[in-house]
C-alpha cells in the first residue's frame, strides 16, 4: 500500500474523489490516504478528512517568520507520516522548492485546463476558465500532472477534453471540468504507482 497525502486549500472536492477511489473505487487496495494539509483553516477539505477519519492538519503561512520554515513544517509532517506520494488537490500556494525536491517523481498536481495552454501564473481556479471563455476555445479539459520547480509544466501523466460551448459561461466550464477531474485524478495515481507514465 502507498502512502498518500494531500495537499488542499478549499472545498477538497478532488480528496474527496481520491478517497472514494480508496475506500471503493480503482485505488482500492493500492492506496492509502495518511494526511490531509489545509494551508486554510477554512477549507471545506478539512471536514471532509476528518469525515473519513483521515489526519488532518492546518498549515498556515502566517504563523511562521517565512517561506522556508513555512515549507519546513510541511515537510515534516510529510515525513512524519511516512507518505510516498503527495498529491496537490486545489493547494492554490506555490509548493516550496525543497519540498518538490523531496518528492520529485512523486509529487502530482491537478489543473484545471489542457496545459500548456492556461497554466503558470496566475491561472488557477476560476481564472483558468474566465481565461477559456475570454479565449474563443471550443474545448478545456483536466490535466493531471508531476510537480515542477516551474508552475505547470511537470510531464503529463493524464489529460482529458470536455466540450466548450458559446454560451457557457466560467462556472458552466468549471462544472464540466470538475466532473472530468474526479475520474482522472485516481487513474493518475494508479498509473504513477503501477509505473506506467
Ligand atoms: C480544481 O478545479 C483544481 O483543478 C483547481 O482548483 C480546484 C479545486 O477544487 N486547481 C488549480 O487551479 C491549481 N492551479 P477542489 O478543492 O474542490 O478539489
Amino acid at each position: 500500500m502507498k502512502r498518500l497525502a494531500v495537499l488542499v486549500s478549499g472545498s477538497g472536492s478532488n480528496m474527496q474523489s481520491i478517497a472514494d477511489s480508496v475506500n471503493r473505487g480503482i485505488l482500492k487496495g493500492l492506496v492509502e490516504i495518511v494526511l490531509v494539509i489545509s494551508n486554510n483553516p477554512g477549507a471545506y477539505a478539512l471536514e471532509r478528512a476528518r469525515n473519513e477519519n483521515i489526519k488532518a492538519v492546518c498549515i498556515e503561512r502566517k504563523s511562521f517568520e517565512d517561506e522556508i520554515s513555512f515549507n519546513g513544517a510541511i515537510l515534516r509532517e510529510l515525513r512524519n507520516a511516512e507518505t510516498d506520494i503527495v498529491c496537490l488537490a486545489g493547494y492554490m500556494r506555490m509548493i516550496g522548492r525543497e519540498i518538490i525536491r523531496a518528492y520529485r517523481g512523486k509529487m502530482l498536481n491537478i489543473h484545471p485546463a489542457l496545459l500548456p495552454k492556461f497554466g503558470g501564473k496566475g491561472m488557477y481556479g476560476r481564472h483558468v476558465h474566465e481565461a477559456v471563455v475570454k479565449s474563443g476555445e471550443t474545448k478545456s479539459g483536466a490535466t493531471v500532472h508531476f510537480v515542477e520547480e516551474e508552475y505547470d509544466t511537470g510531464k503529463i501523466i493524464v489529460q482529458r477534453e470536455v466540450e466548450v460551448f458559446a454560451s457557457d459561461t466560467p462556472q458552466d466550464i468549471s462544472k464540466r471540468v470538475l466532473a472530468v477531474e474526479h475520474r482522472i485524478y485516481p487513474e493518475a495515481i494508479k498509473k504513477v504507482i503501477e509505473g506506467k507514465v
